[in-house]
């Protein structure tokens, strides 16, 4: 195969096959934390932050380290790019010395720009409208506890809350990559983009799913096999805080809520939580309850994706499978 250079800068950068064959390595990886060390040398990989992490950070950072390679993280505020250097000067400099460019920041403009000029991989690691690497691992944790990552086609997930966040609409376009049966609810004002929607729908009519937007949280659990929420105040929206509160109460998810899913529905969340918000402590902490594993399924799932991003630019089916 020739090398070709790919980025993951939202969910829909890998089709139905791709996103089956990262999720498969990240069963590897699940397995043998060291299956692959594409990074060995070690080769650089930067990580940069211009928002807070504790996952993100410690499972590229982790992550790198056990491909074999050298993460260099940096935080806007200690960076340049944070006082204002332009990105695609960034790009430039990063890519003549790291393997790969890792980022977690505000406008999805800015991975963009950053893919245009790197020669290297770009990894969206949250931006205001994705997390697609979040999603990743909810997916791996699904095949994880229900049947493997071939299982994942035509399984019916819901998410509840901010339906108008990064989470929402990463989960509207991998879970219609994966062929998922995808519902999203939240209130008015707090929907997905019609651009995302639409993306959504054509791909799930291409892989056997579908997409429901609905403003009833009942609707869209309603026999679920897997309940997803996140925060209502996403970072960079914490001056929204008081707004932001009172719109979602009825999207908070509780017994009551987890009831009318599969009786065997896994709850996810990506996290940080806010107990007794979106979510209460008896379903968190409940039977139902795989956060601590989605948490870990990070560090698997975003090795497989850097391994098989290498493998595609360097043209070496080994790290692909
Ligand atoms: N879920 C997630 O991305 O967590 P962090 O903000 O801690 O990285
Ligand atoms: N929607 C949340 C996700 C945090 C991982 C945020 O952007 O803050």
């Amino acid at each position: 195969m020739t090398g070709q250079l790919r980025h993951m800068l939202r969910d829909d950068d890998l089709n139905h096959a791709e996103q089956l064959q990262v999720l498969e390595l990240g069963m590897k990886f699940r397995e043998n934390r060291f299956y692959r060390q594409p990074f060995a040398g070690p080769q650089a990989v930067a990580v940069l932050f211009d928002k807070p992490s504790t996952r993100t950070r410690s499972s590229f950072s982790i992550g790198v380290a056990e491909l074999g390679g050298y993460p260099l993280v940096i935080d806007k505020s200690g960076s340049q790019l944070g006082r204002g250097e332009p990105v695609a000067d960034t790009a430039r400099v990063l890519t003549r010395m790291a393997y790969g460019i890792v980022w977690r920041t505000f406008g999805q403009d800015r991975v963009e720009a950053m893919a245009k000029y790197a020669t290297c991989p770009v990894v969206n690691a949250l931006t205001d409208d994705f997390h697609p690497c979040q999603v990743l691992a909810d997916f791996l944790t699904i095949a994880q506890f229900r049947g493997g990552v071939k299982a994942l086609a035509g399984k019916t997930i819901a998410y509840v809350g901010d339906a108008a966040n990064n989470m929402a609409n990463s989960y509207l376009l991998a879970g219609a990559v994966a062929g998922m049966h995808v519902r999203v609810a939240g209130p008015y004002g707090y929907l997905p983009r019609k651009d995302i929607v639409d993306d959504a729908e054509r791909l799930a009519a291409e892989n056997g799913g579908s997409i429901l937007v609905t403003t009833d949280p009942r609707e869209a659990v309603a026999g679920a096999d897997c309940v997803f929420t996140d925060t209502w105040v996403s970072m960079g929206e914490e001056a929204e805080y008081a707004i932001r509160s009172k719109p979602f109460w009825d999207y908070q998810v509780n017994d009551d809520l987890m009831a009318l899913a599969q009786p065997d529905a896994l709850f996810q969340h990506c996290l940080p939580a806010y107990r007794g918000k979106e979510v209460t402590t008896s379903v968190i902490d409940g039977p139902q309850s795989v956060v601590w594993d989605e948490a870990e399924n990070r560090l698997h799932a975003q090795k497989a994706l850097l391994t098989w991003l290498v493998g595609q630019q360097r043209g070496d089916e080994s790290l692909l499978a």
